[in-house]
């Protein structure tokens, strides 16, 4: 497929970098400062130009998205930043790709956990899908599973899915580090959130559980238009900062650990720190993610992954490619 990269982040990059490999040709990437655009020529861009901000073909400026956007792509990638509320600009990149008939494949969390209904819709009036499994657990494949087990059926999903948090957690129980030690070392690894506070406060988190649970409402319904919609004003959030190395140390005598744990179930999201059992599914540790997913005739299924990082994001973009093509 051509893609056309929109975001030349950790994400945006680790795409263009592993899209040739896998049979793709990456005809554009770009961010708000800069853009490379292919010359036509059928070669592929020169990722390492957007990558150190030379945009020796193309154009440098604020238009930039706009140009990638303009691009003759068959799938755009959107790999900008998150944001809340309206979901902009990430939502009307893909808007545009979808009203070109293209199809979009988003890693930026912000347009399906804030805009499902209006994603939804923009998809239904085009010939272009919309596919989003980078956007929970990383390369942890959970919106897969729920997509060929059918969402009607799923009851209920509950897990880590904030690696950054986790790592947290993790290395505070196991090396008895402080909190604000580990949280910087998960920043110089690449997994937290431009703004760490999304990953600690839980917010994060949440976003994710906002995404699964659209897609077992709007997947279980008969029509679309009466589906129930969840936004982030929808959870019950707690996150991380305030749980004391002491908590870590008495949990662990007892066999049991704390891990940040998102759930969507009976109509609710929530996420907030909960005593796990060291030797369950949910007791992964550093950046990895595990999710379980309640079923009413299989019973519960986990899936486990690196949920955070550049690769292993862009291996989810990846798989939703594989699955448009
Ligand atoms: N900051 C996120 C995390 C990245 O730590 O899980 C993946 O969404």
């Amino acid at each position: 497929m051509r893609l056309a990269i929109v975001g030349a982040g950790i994400v945006g990059r680790a795409v263009a970098e592993l899209a040739p490999d896998r049979g793709h040709e990456v005809v554009a990437i770009g961010d708000s400062t800069s853009a490379v655009v292919a010359d036509g020529t059928g070669e592929s861009v020169d990722v390492d130009a957007a990558l150190s901000r030379k945009a020796e073909r193309g154009i440098v400026g604020d238009d930039a998205p706009d140009d990638v956007l303009a691009a003759d792509y068959d799938a755009l990638v959107e790999a900008t930043p998150t944001t809340l509320g309206d979901a902009e600009p990430g939502f009307a990149h893909v808007a545009a790709a979808l009203e070109r008939d293209r199809h979009a494949v988003l890693a930026n969390k912000g347009p399906v956990a804030e805009r499902f209904g209006d994603l939804r819709a923009a998809a239904a009036d085009s010939a272009g899908e919309v596919r989003f499994e980078a956007t929970v657990g990383g390369a942890m494949p959970v919106l897969s599973t729920i997509e060929d087990h059918g969402a009607a059926h799923v009851d209920a999903v509950r897990g880590v899915l904030n690696g950054t948090a986790n790592f947290v957690l993790s290395r505070m129980a196991a090396e008895g580090l402080d909190y604000e030690h580990v949280l910087a070392e998960a920043q110089d690894l690449g997994v937290a959130e431009a703004d760490p506070a999304f990953d600690v406060d839980g917010t994060d988190a949440a976003l994710k559980c906002v995404i699964l649970a659209n897609v077992l409402s709007f997947g279980a319904a008969d029509n679309i238009d009466d589906a129930r919609e969840f936004t982030l004003d929808d959870a019950d959030v707690e996150g991380i900062r305030n749980v004391a190395g002491s908590a870590l140390d008495l949990a662990g005598e007892d066999g049991l650990t704390v891990r940040l744990i998102g759930e969507v179930a009976d109509g609710s999201v929530r996420v907030a720190p909960r005593l796990v059992k060291r030797n369950s599914a949910l007791s992964v540790s550093g950046t990895t993610n595990a999710a379980q997913i309640e079923t009413a005739s299989a019973g519960t299924l986990t899936v486990s992954g690196r949920g955070a990082g550049g690769e292993e994001t862009a291996s989810a973009v990846l798989m939703d490619l594989n699955r448009l093509q």
